[in-house]
């Protein structure tokens, strides 16, 4: 029997299985890890192999550097995962691995190592959209939750509000018109001469700042839960570099705290907005985050204020959970296996995939 048939008969047969384990691989960015999670909702184990000392130099991810990173890294990280477990390769149920979006070269070293793996063990695999499993970090963190339920998304290189109608069924409802929130972090980190990742450090010096020392722009974005960051990294860049050419020292903790402010005050207004349309409409909504800026104090607090000033449950991913992960991977693969959905050994990597067509 060819392996894809061999996958849909097993696939078929776990939905009735009491418990079904995945083991599951994430290497779309600067992050090798591996983690085994059962039903989607418990962690058995999450290793975490974070390769920011190798690009620390560069100010940013060097696309040959993680490729290579990752594939020195992945057998071992998926043995410590499994041996955290307690568990061998045959005793897991499927393998999962994410296949986009993100960097090419890193995505196909995963790929390929759990195509591999799934091949020699006799498994199924299933493919999982990095940015669902940034959705899922929530299933883990709140064993209550449950589709419907809106989430604002806001990682490296996305910001989205969805509304996540189903396990893996999404409405794109706004997102960003040019950078991600993170990316804008990030560059605003850099200039005020912060090492990468820059959201971290921004969002830890901004705690000791003033958020009305530098007033940013508020972009003007034509779609109602559109977002725009451009504009407000470019004013702060262009204030911090006219301090400089004056000689002026830069108050560091203050230009954090007002850039902090202006991308944090930006994304949560816009899911305000959406909240309180939802609401009069008659509907009882339920607001998720999630992404590696789901981590930022700042937007947790504005997000925690707006919700209870609406009455309405907000779910915020434990905060190692925030970043990458792989056990984010193996959450969303739960939900995909459950539905049937298992990939062919033609899986390939896709750098720009989307989580809606
Ligand atoms: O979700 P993630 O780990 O990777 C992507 O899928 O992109 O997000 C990484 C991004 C980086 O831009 C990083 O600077 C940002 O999330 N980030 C933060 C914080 N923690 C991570 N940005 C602001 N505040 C934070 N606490
Ligand atoms: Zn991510």
């Amino acid at each position: 029997m060819r392996y894809s048939e061999a996958s849909a008969l097993q696939a078929e047969a776990l939905k009735k299985k009491e418990h079904v384990r995945i083991l599951s691989l994430e290497t779309s960015c600067d992050e090798t890890a591996a983690a085994v999670i059962e039903d989607g909702r418990n962690i058995l184990s999450n290793v975490v192999f974070s390769q920011i000392d190798l690009h620390e130099l560069y100010g940013g991810v060097v696309p040959e550097i993680a490729s290579r990173a990752h594939m020195e890294a992945c057998d071992r990280v998926v043995d410590e995962a499994l041996k955290a477990a307690g568990m061998t390769l045959q005793e897991t149920d499927a393998l999962a691995v994410t296949y986009g979006p993100g960097l090419v070269g890193a995505l196909l070293t995963g790929v390929n190592c759990m195509k591999g793996l799934a091949y020699a063990a006799g498994k199924p695999l299933v493919a999982v959209n990095h940015i669902e499993g940034h959705v899922s970090a929530n299933f883990l963190t709140h064993p209550e939750l449950k589709p419907p339920f809106l989430c604002l998304v806001v990682s490296g290189g996305h910001s989205h509000l969805v509304e996540v109608r189903d396990y893996g069924v999404y409405r794109l409802l706004g997102q960003t018109v040019d950078d991600a929130a993170g990316e804008a972090f990030d560059k605003a980190a850099r200039v005020l001469g912060l090492p990468y990742p820059g959201g971290p450090r921004i969002d830890a010096l901004a705690e000791e700042g003033d958020p009305h020392y530098l007033v940013l722009p508020k972009p003007r974005v034509e779609g109602l839960y559109d977002y725009s960051f451009s504009g407000v990294k470019t004013a702060f860049l262009n204030a911090v570099h006219g301090m400089e050419q004056r000689g002026e020292t830069l108050r560091k903790a203050d230009l954090a705290a007002s850039f902090r402010e202006a991308v944090c005050s930006q994304l949560t207004e816009k899911a305000e907005q959406l909240l309180r349309n939802r609401k009069e409409n008659g509907e009882r909504p339920a607001m998720a985050m999630a992404g590696g800026v789901s981590a930022n104090r700042e937007l947790r607090r504005q997000m925690t204020a707006v919700c209870e000033k609406l009455d309405v449950p907000l779910y915020m991913p434990r905060l190692d959970l925030c970043t990458d992960n792989g056990a984010m991977i193996g959450s969303a693969a739960y939900y995909r296996l459950m539905n049937g959905e298992t990939a062919g050994l033609d899986l390939n990597a896709v750098p720009a995939l989307r989580l809606v067509e």
